[in-house]
C-alpha cells in the first residue's frame, strides 16, 4: 500500500501497464471505502422470545434463536398448540388468568431506541379444559392496537399481530387485556428493529403513530413466507408476506420471472427481490384487476403497492398504463411502471393513505392504455395514533403505593395507569392534562379492598388527585404529613382503618378540603386548628371513633395548650427545682454529720457531759422500760457513721 503511493516511484517506474494496474487497484480501495460506511452500520437490534420457555431456543429452518422467557409481569407457563403453519415451531407459552389481574404485560428494558416491527404470536394452552380461543386486546406502549376476533384461531392471517412503532424511552411495553373471554395466552415476541424512515408515508408519519400491519401479499406466488425464507435484508425486519394466486378466479392468472429485478431491496423498506419476480395480470375476461378485503370501518389505512414489469410482452414505457382506484377514487393517474422505474424488471412501490368509512378496501388497478394491469405485492396498515402515557412521576407513585398497600393480585396494576383508555387500572381515575400532554391521576378509590399494609409518603407524588377513598381497609400507621401538599385534594376519606398517631399538621393546609373522614381509626392528638376552623364554612369532617383526639367542637378539649417555649420553660424550673432540692439534701446530711461529730468530740473531751447524759438515759430507762432495745440501735446508729 505505502509502495502504491509513492509518487517518487511513480514517476520512476510507471510502464503504460503498471499506470493501469495502478488505477485498477486503486479504484478498488476506493470502492472498499465508499462501501465502508454501510458495512459498518451495526446490523438492527433483534429480540426474540419464547413465551413460557425455560431454556433458549432455535427453530428451524433458519435456526433463529428464541431467548428463554423474561419481562413478563406473571402469567403461567404452559405447553402450547400452534394454531397455523406460519406460526414458528415453539412449544411452550404463557398465559394470564383472570385471578392475576385484568391487565399483563412484557416489559422489555434493554431495547435501543428506535423504530421497530413488534410482533405477537399467539397460540392456544395444551389442556383439556382450556378448549376455547381467548379474546383479548393488546396494546403497544400504552396504545391499544388490536382486539382479538372470534374464530381467528382457524385463520392463519391471525395468528400474529405486527405494529411497526417506534419505542423512544429505553423499553417496549406490551401488555394483553382481559376481556372476559378466556386467559391471553402468548406464544412469542419479537422486536425487529427496522430503518428509521420504514414506511413513511407523509408528514402525518412520526413518533405520534403506529402502523398495525393489516396485511402483507405477495400476488402470483404459491406459498406464504417470510423475508428469511427469501433471504431478504434484515433491516426489513422479517415481514411475513402471505401468498394470493388469484383475486377473483379466472379473471387474473399469475406469471413470474427468473429475471433479477432492480432497484428491490432498497431503503429504507428493503424489500426481498423474490417479491416482484411474481405478480398477477388481469386477462381478456376483465381488464380491470380489482382486490378487496374486509376491514374496521372509520380507520386510516395506509396501502402500498408493489409493481415491476415482468411480463416479457411489455418492453418499454408507454406499452401499459393504468389508473389505480381505492375505494372507487382515483388514488393514482397514469401510472406507468417502466417509465416510472426507469426499466423493465425494476421495482417500484407506490403509497396511499386513506381514511375508510365502510367495511371494505378495494383496490382497482384500471388499464387506460395496454389492455392489462398487473400488480406485485400489496401491503395494508391500520393507521393508529399513539396514545399519551400517564406522566412518569405518578405512575412511580402508584407502583410505591401498590406495593405499600400489598394491593392484591387481581388488581393488576401492570402497564400504563391510564392508558389504553379502553383498560385503565381499576381503582385510579385517570384525567388528560393539557400542559403537561399526559395522563393524571385525579382520583384513588380503592375503599373496602381488604388492603393491609401502610399509606406512603410518595403518595404526594400523585400531585393532581382530587379524592381518596381509602375507606374500610386494614391500613396501619401514621398518615403522612406530605399528604398535605396534594393542593387540589378535595376529599379523604381514612375511615375505618387503623392509622394511629396525631393528623398532621400540614392537613390544615389543603384549603379545597370538603370532605374528610378519619373516624374509627387509632388516632390520637390535637386535631389541627386549621380543620377545626374549616368545619364552620360547610366542610363535611368525621373524626369520631378514635384512640383520642380532642380540640376541636365535638371532640374533648385537650388540656393547657402550651407552645414549644412554655414547655421549655416549664422543663428548665423542673431542673432548678430539683437541683434545688438535691443542694439541700446535702446541705441536711451535712449539717447532721457535723453536729454528730461535734457531739463525740464532746463525749470523749468532757467526761462531766458525758456523765450526765448517762444519767438521763437512766431516768428515762427507768420510765420506758419496754423500749431498751430500741434505744440501744439509736444510740449504736451515729457510732456506726462516723
Ligand atoms: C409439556 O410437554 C412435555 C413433552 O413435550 C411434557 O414432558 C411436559 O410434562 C408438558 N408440561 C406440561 C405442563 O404439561
Ligand atoms: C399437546 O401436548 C402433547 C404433549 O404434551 C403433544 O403430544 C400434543 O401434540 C400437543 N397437542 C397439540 C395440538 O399441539
Ligand atoms: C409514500 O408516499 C409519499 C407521498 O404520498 C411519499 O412522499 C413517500 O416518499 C412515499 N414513501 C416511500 C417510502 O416511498
Ligand atoms: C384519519 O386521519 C385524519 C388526518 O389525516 C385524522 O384527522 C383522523 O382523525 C384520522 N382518523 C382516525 C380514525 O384515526
Ligand atoms: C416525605 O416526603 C416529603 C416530600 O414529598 C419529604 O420532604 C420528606 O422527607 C419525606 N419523609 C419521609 C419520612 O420520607
Ligand atoms: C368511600 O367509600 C365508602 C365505602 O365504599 C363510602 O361509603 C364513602 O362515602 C366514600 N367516601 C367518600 C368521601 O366518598
Ligand atoms: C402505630 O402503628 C404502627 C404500625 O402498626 C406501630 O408500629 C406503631 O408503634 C404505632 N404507634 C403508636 C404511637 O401507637
Ligand atoms: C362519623 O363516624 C361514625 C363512626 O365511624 C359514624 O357512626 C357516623 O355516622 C359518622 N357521622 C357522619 C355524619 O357521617
Amino acid at each position: 500500500m505505502r509502495r502504491l503511493w509513492s509518487p517518487e516511484r511513480e514517476r520512476v517506474n510507471c510502464s503504460h501497464f503498471e499506470a493501469t494496474m495502478l488505477r485498477r487497484v486503486l479504484m478498488f480501495f476506493t470502492l472498499l471505502l465508499a462501501l465502508q460506511p454501510s458495512n459498518a452500520q451495526p446490523a438492527p437490534y433483534a429480540m426474540r422470545i419464547s413465551c413460557g420457555a425455560r431454556d433458549d431456543v432455535h427453530t428451524p429452518p433458519t435456526n433463529t434463536l428464541w431467548y428463554k422467557d423474561f419481562g413478563y409481569t406473571g402469567g403461567i407457563p404452559v405447553n402450547a398448540t400452534r394454531t397455523s403453519f406460519i406460526t414458528p415451531q415453539l412449544h411452550t407459552l404463557r398465559y394470564f388468568p383472570l385471578s392475576e389481574g385484568p391487565e399483563n404485560c412484557y416489559n422489555i428494558n434493554t431495547v435501543p431506541n428506535g423504530h421497530y416491527s413488534v410482533r405477537i404470536f399467539f397460540g392456544l394452552v395444551n389442556e383439556t379444559n382450556f378448549d376455547n380461543e381467548p379474546l383479548f386486546d393488546v396494546s403497544v406502549e400504552g396504545t391499544q392496537i388490536y382486539s382479538l376476533r372470534s374464530g381467528w384461531s382457524t385463520n392463519d392471517e391471525e395468528a400474529f399481530l405486527e405494529a411497526i412503532v417506534f419505542l423512544t424511552d429505553g423499553s417496549a411495553s406490551l401488555c394483553f387485556h382481559s376481556t372476559g373471554h378466556g386467559d391471553p395466552a402468548i406464544l412469542s415476541l419479537e422486536m425487529l428493529q427496522v430503518d428509521d424512515s420504514a414506511y413513511y408515508f407523509g408528514p402525518q408519519w412520526g413518533q405520534g403513530i403506529i402502523l398495525r400491519t393489516d396485511r402483507r401479499l405477495s400476488c402470483g406466488t404459491e406459498k406464504a413466507k417470510f423475508d428469511a425464507d427469501y433471504s431478504g435484508d434484515h433491516w426489513g425486519g422479517d415481514r411475513f408476506w402471505d401468498s394470493i394466486t388469484t383475486f377473483v378466479q379466472s379473471s387474473d392468472r399469475s406469471i413470474s420471472t427468473q429475471n433479477s429485478i432492480k432497484k428491490a431491496s432498497i431503503s429504507p423498506n428493503f424489500y426481498p427481490e423474490v417479491l416482484y419476480q411474481t405478480a398477477l395480470i388481469s386477462t381478456d375476461n376483465q381488464p380491470d384487476l380489482t382486490y378487496t378485503m374486509d376491514v374496521d370501518p372509520n380507520r386510516n389505512y395506509s396501502i402500498w403497492l408493489h409493481f415491476a414489469e415482468i411480463d416479457p410482452s411489455f418492453t418499454g414505457g408507454g406499452q401499459r398504463v393504468f389508473d389505480i382506484l381505492i375505494n372507487g377514487d382515483v388514488a393514482f393517474h397514469d401510472v406507468d411502471i417502466v417509465s416510472m422505474s426507469g426499466d423493465i424488471n425494476s421495482a417500484i412501490v407506490l403509497n396511499k393513505t386513506v381514511a375508510v368509512n365502510g367495511r371494505s378496501v378495494t383496490i382497482t388497478m384500471h388499464p387506460t392504455k395496454g389492455g392489462y394491469a398487473i400488480i406485485n405485492a400489496i401491503e395494508i396498515f391500520e393507521v393508529i395514533m399513539a396514545e399519551s402515557k400517564t406522566l412518569p412521576d405518578e405512575v412511580t407513585a402508584l407502583q410505591t403505593l401498590k406495593s405499600a398497600l400489598g394491593l392484591p393480585l387481581r388488581f393488576g396494576w401492570n402497564g400504563d395507569p391510564c392508558v389504553p383508555q379502553q383498560h385503565p387500572w381499576s381503582g385510579a381515575n385517570c384525567q388528560f392534562d393539557r400542559t403537561s400532554s399526559k395522563w393524571v391521576i385525579d382520583g384513588l378509590g380503592l375503599d373496602n379492598q381488604g388492603l393491609r399494609g401502610f399509606l406512603p409518603n410518595d403518595t404526594s407524588q400523585l400531585r393532581h388527585l382530587q379524592s381518596i377513598n381509602l375507606s374500610g381497609n386494614s391500613i396501619h400507621g401514621a398518615i403522612p404529613s406530605s399528604l398535605g401538599t396534594i393542593a387540589s385534594l378535595e376529599s379523604l376519606d381514612l375511615s375505618y382503618n387503623f392509622f394511629n398517631r396525631s393528623i398532621p399538621e400540614s392537613l390544615g393546609q389543603l384549603t379545597s378540603l370538603r370532605r374528610l373522614n378519619l373516624n374509627s381509626n387509632s388516632l390520637s392528638g390535637r386535631v389541627p386548628e386549621a380543620l377545626g376552623g374549616r368545619l364552620l364554612h360547610r366542610a363535611s369532617f368525621n373524626f369520631t371513633d378514635n384512640a383520642g383526639l380532642c380540640g376541636i367542637p365535638g371532640l374533648p378539649t385537650c388540656g393547657p395548650h402550651l407552645s414549644a417555649g412554655a414547655k421549655i420553660g416549664i422543663g428548665l424550673g423542673l431542673c432548678v427545682a430539683l437541683l434545688l432540692i438535691f443542694t439541700c439534701l446535702i446541705c441536711w446530711w451535712k449539717r447532721r454529720q457535723n453536729i454528730l461529730r461535734a457531739q463525740r468530740i464532746a463525749a470523749r473531751d468532757a467526761p462531766y457531759a458525758k456523765a450526765r447524759t448517762h444519767f438521763s438515759r437512766d431516768v428515762q430507762m427507768t420510765r420506758h422500760h419496754g423500749q431498751e432495745h430500741a434505744r440501744t440501735a439509736a444510740e449504736n446508729g451515729p457510732s456506726l457513721l462516723a
